[in-house]
């Protein structure tokens, strides 16, 4: 049976695109198929991140109008066997509406191990299609307040939508930076105000973006790749210790 997980934040930019993106690889590097669902309707990134933006012919609006075959919407990585991407529409005027976005979802996602959605920032309309579908989501959250309280909102929002699956990815962490702030006493303290169980934390590493940025998830890795490796394991239901190293934590 696939899993059909959304990737969710209150605040913009705290990096749910980049973390999509960076766990699909890994499943993928775990023979799975995995599906990327991009919900970001006017701001489309996942194809620039899979490098196959210049492909792109339909989108996700055109199989949900009958305007294409849903199979036509769907692109292939070319850097990365097993990895597809539903490209999210180009204006956010043709975007989806949650209940489309379900039957849509629900009609191919028997194809792959895993559907990943790439959910807007905030709680609205674009986040209210995204969850539709999905059975489990992942929380990215940056370890500051205004990321935490975004965070805890996605969280009561996703409880009253009837979603209690949901766990964190603390993502950006940089022992130095969170050290500095001074305002959590420690990463528990951060997983607290979030009210949601930990899956894994991603450090703040620039290799992981110009990674992403460059079209090149699946054919270069950096070394923090092991985090998100680790986060892959633990959905697959393994019990894998925090990468310490790989997080500057003694
Ligand atoms: N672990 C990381 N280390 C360093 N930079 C990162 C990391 N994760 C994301 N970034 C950078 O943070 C910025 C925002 O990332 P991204 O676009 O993935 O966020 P987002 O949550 O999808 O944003 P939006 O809310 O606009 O959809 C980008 O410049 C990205 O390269
Ligand atoms: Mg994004």
């Amino acid at each position: 049976m696939s899993k059909v997980i959304v990737l969710a934040s209150g605040k913009g930019g705290t990096g749910k695109s980049t973390v999509t993106v960076g766990l699909a690889v890994q499943l993928a590097k775990l023979n799975k198929r995995v599906l990327l669902v991009d919900c970001d309707s006017g701001m489309r990134g996942l194809d620039i991140m899979l490098g196959v933006e210049n492909d792109l012919v339909y989108d996700v609006s055109d199989a949900a109008s009958g305007g294409c075959d849903t199979e036509a919407a769907i692109y292939s990585a070319q850097s990365m066997y097993g990895l597809y991407l539903m490209p999210a529409p180009l204006s956010a005027e043709d975007e989806v509406s949650p209940s489309v976005m379900k039957d849509l979802i629900d009609s191919v996602k028997d194809n792959y191990d895993y559907v990943l959605i790439d959910s807007p920032a905030g709680t609205g309309s674009g986040f209210d299609a995204a969850a539709a579908a999905a059975d489990e989501a992942l929380i990215v959250v940056n370890p500051e307040p205004t990321s935490v309280r975004g965070a805890l909102n996605i969280r009561l929002k996703l409880s009253k939508i009837g979603k209690e699956d949901a766990r964190l990815v603390i993502n950006r962490f940089s022992l130095k930076r969170f050290k500095e702030m001074g305002i959590y006493k420690d990463l528990d303290a951060v997983i607290d105000a979030c009210q949601t169980q930990l899956i894994g934390i991603i450090p703040d590493d620039p290799k992981i973006a110009a990674i992403a940025q460059r079209g090149e998830a699946g054919t270069r890795e950096p070394k923090s790749a092991i985090t998100f490796k680790n986060i892959a394991a633990r959905l697959e239901g393994e019990n894998v210790m925090i990468a310490k190293k790989a997080l500057g934590i003694k």
